[in-house]
């Protein structure tokens, strides 16, 4: 058989195993896997881990906000950071914004990748309306088109569902077999401990994370669970941060629910004292939920390490320090809560991880089911991506597991004045990356390969099919 490419002796690891093989590629798939292939173009791995590239499944690309925010990557410079950190698939969200239907906002969010991605993406969808003409006509046709995943919010006054909007919304999912993505805060709590804090003049970054604390995680959680266990509906729970919200999702799990939960590297490198360094500083670290104690990151890989968690991505929410439409877009010393929420990651989240599997906190086989493999079931992805696999695309990261390396921004591809991981030591780290059979890094460089990325469908998931009948009456869901 003839190949394009052939990678040539590097030690290839899945979320099931790892051996030695050759991975011959035609056509951008993964054609042969065998001993010793041979091609007019190779690329040594000898001595690297040819693992799948990542899915980053949560990321915001030219996401604007209602204060005048917008963050701060584009599909360019975000796809190539995702690509120097061994991602070749990123899941941004489109938003509907004020006075377009949710077909305008998806098509012009998928539009503005034209010509500037470099790896694959496909996109979630937000809901922040769900009304009858919503749930009724466009989404079901943008389900057909690929869009087969949607956030709803909690929490943020422009973004949050009540609690029978959510019953509205997993409805819908159940029906349809789409994924519904969760972000569980509870914004009652949030906006009265605000009011209070406000009011003893508590408004520094730090005052953020006393603002959202473990407890309103964990109702919101617990609220989400019920919810969607009225249904029988799988869902999935972002960004949970605190061990508190993880009690609820490991006993919702061990009552057999197929409830999922993604965390991300903020909850395992960022604590609540990352808020309270001096000046304004700690803005850069402000996000939602906040960072918690650093006794509470033992209990985040606790639970990457004993499956309560099936995803790990960046929730890459980029917002330059300084910067009108970055964190200062009310002012150099804002209060908390008139600071944008999130925090960059796209490039360190993989480095991040692979650093948990140098130091034997979690196994290679989890490492890439986190990152690649679990998303790819969960959203509707398996067998193009997540896995090295005959027909599988040719989406490769080849890691050298020995090099070690400090983080510094100035060594990072994302365009954002900062990360929160700076002076961070971490061994192992992609060397080549491919997308399709393409080398989109080669050496640690990003390679001129901008307009490469395309878009992806989305399939139903497996994953978010409901496992019973549920406890309401026939019919009424
Ligand atoms: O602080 C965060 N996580 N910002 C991004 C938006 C979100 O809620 O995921
Ligand atoms: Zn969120
Ligand atoms: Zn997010």
């Amino acid at each position: 058989m003839e190949f394009d490419l052939v990678v040539r002796g590097g030690t290839i690891a899945t979320a099931a195993d790892t051996y030695r093989a050759d991975i011959g590629i035609r056509g951008g798939r993964i054609v042969a896997i065998a001993d010793t292939l041979t091609a007019p173009r190779m690329i040594d791995a000898d001595g690297l881990l040819v693992l799948p590239g990542g899915i980053d499944s949560h990321v915001h690309i030219e996401q604007p906000g209602t204060d005048g925010s917008m963050t701060a990557d584009d599909f360019e410079s975000g796809t190539r950071a995702a690509a120097c950190g061994g991602t070749t698939t990123i899941m941004p969200f489109a938003l509907q914004t004020a006075g377009q239907s949710l077909r305008e906002s998806a098509d012009a969010y998928r539009r503005r990748a034209d010509g500037k991605a470099l790896i694959d993406f496909a996109i979630h969808l937000i809901i922040a309306d769900p009304t009858a003409q919503i749930l009724g006509q466009d989404l079901p046709a943008l389900i057909r088109d690929g869009y087969t995943s949607f956030k709803v919010y909690m929490t943020y006054d422009d973004l949050k569902l009540d609690d029978r909007q959510m019953l509205d919304v997993l409805a819908f999912a159940r029906r349809e077999g789409a994924m519904t993505m969760i972000h569980a805060e509870n914004a009652d709590c949030i906006s009265w401990l605000t009011a209070r804090l406000a009011a003893a003049g508590k408004s520094a970054p730090r005052f953020h994370c006393a603002s959202r604390p473990g407890p309103v995680e964990r109702e919101a959680t617990h609220r989400a669970v019920s919810l969607a266990e009225l249904l029988d509906v799988p869902m999935l729970l972002v960004h949970v941060s605190g061990r508190e919200a993880v009690d609820e999702i490991r006993r919702a799990q061990a009552r057999g629910l197929r409830v999922y939960a993604e965390t991300c590297p903020q909850y395992l490198f960022l604590a609540e004292d990352d808020l309270a360094v001096a000046g304004f500083r700690g803005a850069m670290a402000v996000c939602s939920p906040p960072p918690r104690e650093r006794g509470n990151q033992t209990a985040i890989w606790d639970a990457l390490t004993t499956g309560v968690f099936q995803v790990f991505s960046s929730d890459h929410s980029p917002y330059r320090y300084e910067d009108s439409r970055g964190k200062m877009v009310a002012g150099p010393n804002a209060p908390f809560w008139k600071i944008p929420n999130g925090v960059p990651g796209i490039e360190t989240r993989m480095p991040l991880l692979f650093d948990g599997v140098s130091k034997g906190r979690i196994t290679l086989q989890q490492f890439v089911a986190l990152t690649a493999t679990n998303p790819a079931r969960i959203y509707g992805l398996s067998g193009r991506k997540g896995t090295v696999a005959i027909g599988a695309d040719a989406d490769l990261a080849l890691w050298d597991p020995g090099r070690e390396r400090v983080i510094r921004n100035a060594d990072l591809h994302h365009d954002v004045d900062y990360t929160p991981y700076e002076g961070i030591a971490v061994k192992g780290w992609p060397v080549h990356v491919l997308s399709r059979g393409e080398i989109v890094v080669r050496d640690g460089q990003p390679q001129d390969r901008k307009g490469h990325g395309r878009f992806l469908r989305c399939d139903l998931p497996e994953a978010a099919r409901p496992l019973g009948a549920g406890s309401l009456p026939a019919g009424l869901v």
